[in-house]
């Protein structure tokens, strides 16, 4: 048999590389090199066996086609050997302990809004909101605020194009409901606002503020004071103290900052409170005739009272959270305190 290969010699050497292929894809790779039907190097010897002379074609062809068979057979086995030995996927194991569910809970801006708008609901207060994208009628001019006002400084406010900014404050919601209601009103709008501020333990260019305004005939300072010292007992605590001390906002008039005593000394005086034993909360007074006339209400029928407090600040205060970052970092380990 001239010139035709040892078929003996080649049963050898497939039969060893069957053994020695490691994984399905490495036993892929040799049926391919030998029985692959285009470029296999059996495949090519059984397509040299019918140009044979008729002395040749008979022994060879036998012997080819017991090596083809003997590999189909070797392949075959050694495939049942290597899915033997990966693991199966095993089905549901019914015993096995469930996966736990992450319980999530309420940030603690949005503990301090909620527990802040269920206050002022004992007191009649009604929740509305406003939009953070403004105009500058409803963040400045209706508030009284001229465009001279150091407030209405580009530098100090995030324009987002010609008069329309983010708000930088909430106060802007007590010009849209006066806008669109009669009196009485009796309303709080928490919310976002937005200041270029300089970002540090105590500042964050994003915080909340809770707005309050009530308007009605013979609404007195006295309401005032009484509305938001309740608050702060039922915030704070009933031991909480609380102080007036007159200031400007452009808005009201007569305008007042409320204090608590400090939570964190007791009033004794520390580096939150600068030693002084209070902490300023909020803004507040008696609504600006200006303002009544630019909403249409009429300054000599009704009175009214509005305040703002930053949300963040109050929170900070009672949780004893000392650097306002930390509300925003979303840091589980933070959060999963409140
Ligand atoms: N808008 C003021 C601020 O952001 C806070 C404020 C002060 C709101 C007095 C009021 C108010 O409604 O009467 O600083």
């Amino acid at each position: 048999m001239e010139g035709l290969p040892d078929v003996q010699a080649l049963c050898r050497e497939v039969l060893a590389r069957i053994d020695a292929a490691a994984d399905a894809a490495a036993l892929e790779a040799v049926r391919i090199e030998w029985l692959g039907r285009k470029a296999g190097r059996i495949t090519a010897l059984m397509k040299q066996i019918p140009a044979l002379p008729p002395p040749e074609r008979g022994p060879f062809g036998q012997a080819v086609n017991e090596l083809k068979t003997a590999v189909t057979e070797q392949l075959a086995a050694r495939q049942a050997a290597l899915e033997a030995s990966t693991p199966k996927h095993l089905g549901v194991d019914v015993t096995m302990p469930g996966r736990r569910l992450e319980i999530g809970r309420l940030h603690p801006i949005t503990q301090a809004t909620r527990e802040m708008v269920e206050i002022f609901g004992r007191l009649g207060f009604e929740v509305v909101e406003g939009p953070e994208v403004e105009d500058e009628w409803h963040n400045f001019v209706g508030l009284n605020i001229p465009p001279e006002h150091p407030a209405r400084d580009p530098l100090d406010n995030y324009y987002l194009k010609d008069h329309v900014l983010l708000r930088t404050q909430t106060s802007t919601v007590q010009i849209r409901v006066m806008e669109h209601r009669k009196p009485p009103v009796r309303v709080i709008a928490p919310g976002r606002v937005y200041r270029p501020d300089t970002v540090d333990a105590g500042h964050s260019n994003m915080f909340h503020q809770l707005e309050g305004l009530w308007v009605e005939e013979g609404v007195t300072f006295a309401d005032l004071k009484s509305v938001l010292a309740m608050f702060a007992r039922a915030f704070f605590g009933p031991t909480v103290k609380t102080r007036f001390q007159p200031s400007y906002f452009p808005f009201t008039e007569p305008s007042a900052e409320m204090y608590v005593s400090c939570l964190l000394c007791g009033g004794a005086g520390c580096a939150a409170c600068k030693r002084t034993g209070w902490i300023e909360i909020l803004g507040c007074g008696m609504v600006a005739p200006n303002v009544f006339e630019a909403v249409g209400y009429d300054p000599e029928k009704v009175t009214g009272f509005a305040f703002g407090m930053g949300i963040d600040r109050q929170a900070m205060l009672k949780y004893g959270v000392r650097d306002i970052r930390l509300f925003f970092d979303n840091d589980l380990r933070f959060l999963r305190q409140f």
